[in-house]
Formats: structure tokens, sequence, C-alpha cells
């Protein structure tokens, strides 16, 4: 990317004004990709997270000899101190991992699992309602969580440093307090009542008296200081078993929860192979089930790929209407064939198929919305057989770490293990609790995600590396629950369709549609012309609140300069190379 690269879309312009297509090609604008928006640029090392303590002890990990996992798993430690609110050892999530030596890219999965004792209609009140009280503010609402044991699996197969010595700076900054940022005091607040809730969770995160922390005041976790102590003393054990997983029990069922010591014991994180694709040459690996991401991303990226998006324009009306009946149609695929796969049978290679794709464009209109009323799920059998945080690293070998992780909504269930200072995760909202219910992010589902034992909820979580030639070109992700798919697609398509660098890929405003609700959600910055343009195809278009915060590196492969960005959309984040 160093130097200076063509951008497609300029293309359009001078068709418009009637050249031929050879003037075009010679005339086409030509940028510095340095004179735009500019991203962050390293030439060993970097890493890209939501939070800046974080991201700087990822960076001197790499600096002082670590690879990308070692600064990974590291990065995830320090997030559960640092973003209390996403970040955690109480939550779970997804991870890729790539090998450069090898060319082999690995998917973690370590999503947290239902309890023993969980049950389908477990989140129906006595009217059969589902109760989404319940499925996410009590101790019912976590599933046992798989941070620990993830990061541990992550570490013993990829990395090259010792347990103790990546969780050490998460212990520090536990142990002695973080200066707390207007961020971190105004998420707190935003969850005074969830918190509030539970004596040993309000005791963390307000003073005596339940004050708020101020900017500029200092938070000390002491309780939690001590897990990570006994977790990098002990190993996962330290958490899974003994004192830490007999608080968590005890707590979660004080709460109303079913979690027991064996079912803490009994995690286990679970090795995948990463779902594949192509667009335009590149190649896109991503989270396979128990996320839907993977698959979407690369269903709707298929699709997208039979039209010339680059001519039709970035966040043009033609170029979001087509893009807004990709996702609904994938959305509506999501409801009714993912799940669990140690469950159900996902028909992933029919969904990602570029068959398939040119059967969903079939039914797309150029001019008009299909109402979400007149898709359904479309027919694939045979079946086959068979508050969120991302961050982003790269090291100077070209390995690289992708991983998305969360305790689900801000603060997760709001309730803390006694003794423990872990935040407990309030994932099991996103399995379905009735059939055709919305959860806490509109998303419907059936069979395939009710609630079972053992089972691991859906999740739209979409670490993914896109590769070129084998190479790592491009890391991302980001949170935002139904909106990460959508999310991700954009900062891929913005590069790859539309030649923008890594920071006006992350930059620009976003669109999004899940199917039900149908509306078209658009960020402001979405111009009106373009929103009258898609009203006049029919779309219900609505302007809500950013969407996303994704924390993204580029690494150009043939001089292995790395390029990267930290979506503007959300404080405090931080990309940092050395
Ligand atoms: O796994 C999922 O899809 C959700 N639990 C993610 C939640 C999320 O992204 C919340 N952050 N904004």
């Amino acid at each position: 990317m160093k130097g200076r690269i063509v951008r497609p879309g300029r293309v359009a312009a001078f068709m418009l004004a009637g050249m031929s297509f050879s003037a075009m090609a010679q005339q086409a604008a030509i940028f510095d990709p340095m004179d735009r928006i500019h991203p962050v640029w390293a030439e060993s090392g970097m890493v890209s997270a939501q939070e800046r303590l974080a991201a700087e002890i990822g960076r001197d990990i790499m600096a002082q000899g670590g690879n990308a996992v070692d600064a990974g798993v590291a990065v995830a430690f320090a997030l559960a101190v640092t973003l209390p609110r996403a970040g955690n050892i109480g939550g779970g999530g997804f991870m890729l991992v790539h090998d450069a030596e090898t060319g082999r890219t690995h998917a973690i999965d370590y999503r947290e699992m239902a309890p023993q004792g969980a049950t389908r209609d477990m989140f129906l009140d006595a009217a059969g309602e589902a109760d989404s009280d319940r499925s996410l503010y009590s101790g019912a609402a976590s599933g046992v969580p798989g941070t620990v044991a993830g990061m541990k699996l992550a570490l013993d197969n990829y990395g090259s440093m010792d347990w103790a010595e990546v969780i050490s700076p998460a212990i520090r900054l536990a142990e002695e307090g973080i200066a707390v940022t207007p961020e971190l005091a105004d998420s707190i607040e935003a969850e005074r009542a969830h918190l509030e809730k539970f004596p040993a969770s309000a005791a963390i995160f307000f003073k005596p008296g339940g004050e708020s922390y101020r900017p500029g005041d200092r938070l000390v976790q002491a309780d939690l200081a001590k897990t990570l102590r006994t977790i990098a003393k002990d190993g996962p054990d330290g958490f899974y078993k003994g004192a830490v997983a007999e608080a968590v029990a005890r707590s979660v069922q004080a709460a109303g929860g079913v979690i027991t010591p064996e079912d803490m014991a009994a995690y286990k994180p679970v090795l995948r192979e990463p779902v594949r694709g192509s667009y335009r040459g590149y190649d896109i690996v991503s989270m396979p089930p128990p996320s839907s991401g993977g698959v979407h991303l690369i269903q709707i990226l298929n699709a997208l790929e039979g039209y010339p998006i680059a001519t039709l324009g970035q966040n043009t009306g033609e170029t979001i209407h087509l893009m807004a009946e990709a996702m609904k149609l994938a959305y509506a695929d999501r409801s009714e064939y993912l799940g669990d796969p140690d469950f159900v049978d996902v028909p992933v290679a029919a969904l990602t198929g570029k068959d398939y794709a040119a059967e969903m464009r079939r039914k797309i209109s150029a001019d008009f919305a299909t109402p979400s009323t007149m898709i359904k799920p479309a027919d694939l059998a045979p079946y086959e057989s068979d508050q969120t945080t991302h961050f982003s690293v790269v090291d100077k070998d070209g390995n690289a770490v992708s991983n998305t992780y969360t305790i689900n909504l801000n603060y997760g269930s709001g309730l803390v293990a006694e003794g423990t200072g872990v935040l407990m995760n309030n994932e099991m909202d996103d399995f379905s609790a009735k059939p055709g219910v919305p959860n806490a992010f509109g998303l419907v589902g059936g069979d395939a995600n009710a609630v079972q034992a053992g089972k691991r909820p859906l999740s739209s979580m979409t670490p993914t590396m896109v590769l070129k030639d084998g190479k790592v070109w491009l890391v991302t992700g980001s949170p935002g629950g139904a909106r990460i798919i959508t999310t991700v697609l954009q900062v891929v398509m913005n590069m790859i369709d539309h030649g923008m660098n890594v920071a006006e890929a992350s930059t620009a405003p976003r669109i999004h549609h899940q199917w039900l609700p149908d509306e078209l959600r658009v960020e402001e910055g979405i111009g009106l012309d373009t929103i009258r343009i898609l009203q006049a195809k029919g779309h219900d278009v609505v302007v809500k609140e950013a969407m996303g915060s994704t924390q993204s590196i580029m690494r150009d492969p043939a001089t292995g300069t790395l390029y990267g960005a930290s979506d503007p959309r959300r404080p405090d984040a931080a990309t940092l190379g050395y």
C-alpha cells in the first residue's frame, strides 16, 4: 500500500463524464494513501484494541520478542481489567490465529456453554412469554465462561511465552488501579441499575455509599487481581476448579442461576476449522459456527461479488440497496439454520457456496426492496452431515490474531461472583428463548438455537482475516451484536471494492439490515439524496446511533508494513505499532 494506488470507485465518475474506457483507465484518480484520512503506520508489530493501556501491553510484549499470540493473550487479560464493560474472564469469544510459517489459520471457539441444568424453556415466564429480565440480568443469564480456557489453548498451541508472564500486566493494572477515563465513568453510570442489584458488583464499580467514580479517579480491582494471580499460578484450574469456581457457582445460584462447580470443571474450548470464502481475488477466513458471523459475512460477500460494486460507488443508493437486500436474505437464513454445530447440522458449505449466491441474486430486484414478510429462509435441504470487544494483532513475522470476546451486553449480567471480581456474562440471551421472539439485538431464531444443556448460544461475532496469496492482508472485527457481521462486511468492501485505506474504511458511515425488523438502519452521514433513493425503492430507512467499534490492521504483503485504525465511534481505543 506504500506508494500510489488506483481507487476504482473513481472510474465511475469518469464514465459519467463520457470518456472511453481506456481513457478512464489511464486517468483514473491516483491517490497516495497517506494523503487521506491517516492510518497508524508501523514497520514491525501492531495492536488495535478498544482500550489504550491494553493495546500498549500488547505492543510492548511484541517489542520485547513475544509473538502475536503472546500479545493477544496479554491484551485479552488486560482488557478484563481496563475495559470491564466487555473485556472479560467471565465471558467467552472467538480467536483466529494465523501462523505465517505454515500459512495456516486456526479458529479457537471459547464461547460460553449452557450449564447442565439449562432447559429449553428456562427463559419463559408463567404465561409462556420470553422473560428478558431473566435471560439478561439474573444468575440464569450466564453461560459457563470460556475466556480463561480459550486463552490457555491459544498460548499453549501458538504462543511462545509463559502463561504467568502474559497475565502479569493485567494483575498489575488490577492491583495498582487504573485511571478512570470519561468513557469508563460514563459506561459504569449507564449500567448503575444493573450493577447495584448485586452488592459484590456495587462494591467494585461504585465508591462506598454508592458514589460514582469520576474521570481521573483510580479504580482498583483487588479481588480480580487475586483471581488473576490464582489463574497465573494454577493455570485454568485456578478458575475452573477450587475456590473461584465454587464462588462463581454460589453467586450465580444465589441470583437464580444453575451453574455448578461441575459445569465449571467441564468447560472445554474447541479448535475448529475456520469458514473460508473468496471475494474478488482475496481469501476470506472467519469464524465458523457457533458464530454465525463468518458464514453470513461470506454469504453476503458472495452475493455482492456478482454486482459491479466499485462502479456503483461507495454508499450510493444503488450499492446500499443491493447490500441491504443481500443482508436480509442472509439474516433470514440465520434465523433458521444457525446454531451450535455440536448440536445441530449447520449447512455451512451450502450457505457459503457461490451457487447459492447466484440463487440469492435471482431473488434480488435492482429496483425494489423486497418486504421482509416476503422473505423466508431458503430451502437448503439436505443438511450436510456432519458488550463485546475486538482486538487485532500482527507481529513482525506476519503472524496474526483476530479476537472478539464478550460478556454480551455492557457489564454482562451485572453480577460479580462474590470475592472473585469476575463479572459474569449474560450470553444465555443469545439463545432463542422462544421461536420468533427477538433477543436483545432484535434477532429471532428457532430450534437450531434453542437452549440446551452443554450447548453454546449462537453468536454474531466475526473475527476475520483477509488473505492475499496466502498472507495476511487485513485483520478486523467489531462488537455490535447483530450489527457485527454487517460492520465487518463494510470494512472489507470499503477496502476491496472502494480502494479505501484502513482508516477510511473504518470511518465511513455504515448501514445495516437484519431482515427483521424490516428497517434499513443507517448512520448519520448517509446523505439525504441517498436516503431518498432508498426510500423510492421501498426501504424503510431509519437513522440511528453509530454501529460497531472496529479494530483493524492491514499488512502490505510486499513490504510487511502495517497500517492500522481504531474505529473513531468509541473513545479510548488505540492502534499502536512499533
Ligand atoms: O455473541 C454475540 O453475537 C453477542 N453476544 C455480541 C454482543 C455484542 O456485540 C455487544 N456489544 N456491543
